[in-house]
């Protein structure tokens, strides 16, 4: 009752019937939800690695360490008994899996530029607030104009500082950019580059398709992000998984609903994504979700509490599994309530009052059928994985990095031509122009005094009036200009990124 090659086998009820999650009907995404220590990671981990099997790559971020396990053979005696119960032999196979880590210590590094993950979102990482949103805007839109490449921070520095130069030429043609927020935004950045975040802008960016291999095998590529470090910056965590989401949606191509998903992205702590996000956001989040499906993306969130994640994105969730739930606190007993209404009800017990009676590995699991309707909830016991359960050592997470497909590809940051070099170049030439303009004022001035001392014909070759008396310093003419033959309307999108992606429908 488990080789049903169309589903993931994920656990037996209670009543003996074989759970299964429907690799056609994957991409309606899911939830997996439960206190802590109630088994969620587990449950990710069988999953992942039965979409492995079936030669769907996966992208899921270890948050606590112990999903690295899973790039490990697993110890089939330990759980044998488990799986016997469950007619399931374990394999004690490994998944091929590639390490990633935005701070390039754990896994390859994981890069973007700056331009690809746009103002809004790194507004969000920035924590800024929308006067200063719409000062990084109005950057990104002279950047834009002026075809200056923003990769990395310095980058981004470089042009605030250009942008707080020259902030009342800019002001009057393309927005208010006032210095307080420009200071505000540099201090931000700073604040960012010491938690880490520099590491993350510049390239060699990431290619899709290195998280979307299958390997020689046929088996998909399991990629583990390793978060222990970076759930230290838990909004520098949540705007990198939605810029990850946003850009499958804006690269991959529509394909309906297919045999099994393309990919499958988990999300875990999924809460860090909806705190206090802001409305505009939230919408922008409910609409990725709901359209990356037909891109063949699956999208399963994982969260301690089913109440966390706003009820137009659950809604989409239609594959749910249900760890237990405490009910002491009135918060805890109206997420019990959410959690248990969510599910299509079974006769033979209370859906609340099984939530909480689960033991570890136990789960409420409903999923889509055939016809895309959830099915009656059942009572389950969760499968053990067939790799390792708990953490893998760092010798060996060294070894798969060493035989890692990418391996080279991205450890090894690269800085071309951008935005920071072209603007020292065109500040160095400003400051030389103004020298000569300065040389030239000076000569004027000297022959206008030869010639005042001199018969009146020789007035005619007095040197014409000096460019430094005219009220523009070179900068700014400089800038005028640039910013005119740009031309005066906005052609380019620029809210790229999750939201960008969506403007442009
Ligand atoms: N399906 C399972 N098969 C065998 N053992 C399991 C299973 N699920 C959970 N366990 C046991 O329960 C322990 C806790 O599970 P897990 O780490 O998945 O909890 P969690 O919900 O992720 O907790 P936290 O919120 O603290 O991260 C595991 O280390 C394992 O020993
Ligand atoms: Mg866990």
């Amino acid at each position: 009752m488990t080789d049903n090659p169309a589903a993931l086998f994920l656990g037996q009820s209670f009543e003996g019937a074989a759970e299964t999650l429907l690799f056609k009907r994957a991409n309606r995404h899911g939830v997996v939800a439960g206190a802590t220590g109630t088994g969620k990671t587990v449950t990710l981990q069988i999953m992942a690695q039965g979409f492995s099997e079936a030669g769907v790559p996966v992208f899921c971020a270890d948050v606590k360490g112990d999903l690295s396990g899973i790039s490990q053979p697993g110890d089939t005696v330990r759980f044998a008994e488990r799986a016997g119960q469950m007619g399931l032999t374990l394999t004690g196979k490994a998944a091929p899996v590639v390490f990633w880590d935005l701070y390039g210590q754990k896994g390859h590094p994981i890069r973007a530029t700056v331009s690809d993950v746009g103002p809004t979102l790194l507004a969000r990482m920035l924590e800024l607030n929308d006067v200063q949103e719409g000062v990084l805007t109005v950057a990104f839109h002279v950047a834009d104009k002026e075809g200056l490449l923003l990769l990395d921070l310095e980058d981004l520095r470089a042009l605030l500082a250009y942008v707080g130069e020259n902030a009342q030429t800019i002001g009057r043609e393309v927005g208010n950019v006032s210095p307080t927020s420009i200071a505000a935004i540099q201090r931000a950045l700073l604040q960012l580059e010491q938690q880490g975040g520099k590491a993350f802008f510049g390239e060699p960016a990431l290619r899709l398709e290195d998280i979307m291999r299958t390997s020689l095998d046929g088996r998909g590529q399991v990629n583990v992000l390793d978060s222990t470090r970076l759930m230290n910056s838990p909004r520098l965590y949540a705007a990198f998984l939605l810029w990850l989401l946003s850009e499958l949606f804006e690269q991959l191509p529509e394909i309906g609903d297919p045999e099994k998903p393309r990919l499958v992205f988990f999300f875990d702590e999924a809460h860090l994504l909806f705190n206090d996000a802001p409305k505009g956001l939230l919408e922008k989040v409910e609409q990725v979700v709901r359209l990356i499906r037909s891109k063949g993306v699956g999208v399963y969130f994982v969260t301690q509490n089913p109440a966390d994640i706003p009820d137009t994105v659950l809604a989409q969730l239609g594959n749910r599994v249900q760890h237990a739930l405490r009910a002491y606190t009135p918060a805890e007993q109206k997420g019990l309530r959410a959690a248990a209404q969510s599910f299509r009800p079974n006769p033979a017990f209370d859906t609340a009052e099984a939530i909480q009676g689960l033991g570890v590995g136990e789960a409420l699991v409903s999923t889509l059928d055939e016809k895309g309707a959830p099915t009656v909830v059942a009572q389950t016991k969760i499968r053990p994985p067939d790799s390792r359960l708990g953490p893998a050592t760092d010798a060996e997470r060294a070894a798969v990095m060493a035989a890692s497909p990418v391996r080279g590809t991205y450890d090894t940051a690269v800085n071309r031509e951008s935005a920071e070099e072209v603007l020292n170049a065109r500040r160095a030439q400003a400051e030389r122009i103004e020298a000569e303009t300065a040389s030239v004022a000076a000569e004027a001035k000297a022959a206008e005094k030869a010639a005042r001392s001199a018969p009146a014909p020789a007035r005619e070759r007095t040197a014409p009036r000096p460019r430094a008396s005219s009220r523009q310093t070179p900068m700014e003419a400089l800038t005028k200009s640039v910013l005119r033959t740009a031309g005066s309307t906005i052609t380019r999108e620029l809210l790229r990124g999750v939201l960008g992606s969506l403007k442009r429908r």
